[in-house]
């Protein structure tokens, strides 16, 4: 049966955070920041409630996908809208069932039946394509320095939505951490223990390949 999978409500707040640090907790720095992305970002301006989803298993809150509005700011002028996700996380009970896959599957769908044009994020790219993402610079969108990262991924929602899209991607959210104001917020969840963890490394090494284009290549 497929997951059942809903807008989230103020009522799922609290359990959202904690499966998000649950699913977060020591994947890609000693603890996670993401929990506490999940809260700022509710009150931010660029917050989409209308994009931001929850699935239930076995009667419980299992995963989340929050969307916030982002745009490109285009080469040749303009902005085009697009959307983001993040955090998307699915507690660890209960993954590897395809609950991620249905809930990136249902929020794509529904930012393309509320008007949008492309989404674009910042994900492991071994983990997006599967969805029709692809690096940014095949559309020409780098970050807003100016950089390509594998991890800049972006989709069209309607076909050729992003074949004029050459330009600097901005999120509408900043995912900025406050080591200060994480720490107070963490204090209110049960303790767990930061740690070192092999799949930190290997996500700085996803980091460090973002690389700049030299106008005419080598020539
Ligand atoms: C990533 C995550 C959301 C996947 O949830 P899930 O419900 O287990 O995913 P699904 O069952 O839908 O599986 C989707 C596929 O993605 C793969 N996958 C899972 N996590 C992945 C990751 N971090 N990077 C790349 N691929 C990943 C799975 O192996 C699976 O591949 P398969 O279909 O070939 O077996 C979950 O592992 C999680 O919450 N991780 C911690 C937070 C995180 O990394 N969020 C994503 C940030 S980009």
């Amino acid at each position: 049966m497929p997951p059942f999978i809903r807008l989230e409500t103020s009522a799922d707040h609290a359990r959202s955070e904690a499966l998000t640090r649950a699913a977060f907790w020591n994947i890609y720095q000693p603890g996670c920041h993401e929990h506490h992305y999940l809260h700022q970002l509710r009150a931010h301006p660029a917050f989409r409630p209308d994009l931001t989803f929850v699935c239930e298993e076995e009667g419980e809150l299992a995963g989340v996908i929050a969307c916030s509005s982002s745009h490109i700011a285009l080469d040749g002028g303009g902005r085009l809208d697009t959307v983001t996700f993040g955090p998307l996380a699915v507690h660890p009970h209960f993954q590897k069932r395809g609950l991620a896959r249905a809930l990136v599957c249902h929020a794509l769908r529904a930012a393309r039946d509320a008007g949008e044009h492309a989404a674009v994020i910042l994900g492991d790219p071994r983990h997006y394509g599967r969805y029709g993402f692809w690096c940014g610079e095949r559309f020409g969108i780098s970050m807003e320095n100016g950089q390509f990262l594998p991890g800049l991924q972006a989709v069209e929602l309607r076909p050729g939505a992003l074949s004029n899209a050459a330009g600097r991607f901005h999120e509408g959210f900043p995912y900025a951490p406050d080591e200060a104001a994480l720490a107070a917020f963490d204090a209110a969840f049960p303790p767990l223990e930061p740690a070192v963890t092999p799949s930190q490394e290997e996500f700085r090494f996803m980091c460090s390949l973002g690389h700049e284009v030299i106008p005419n290549g080598f020539m």
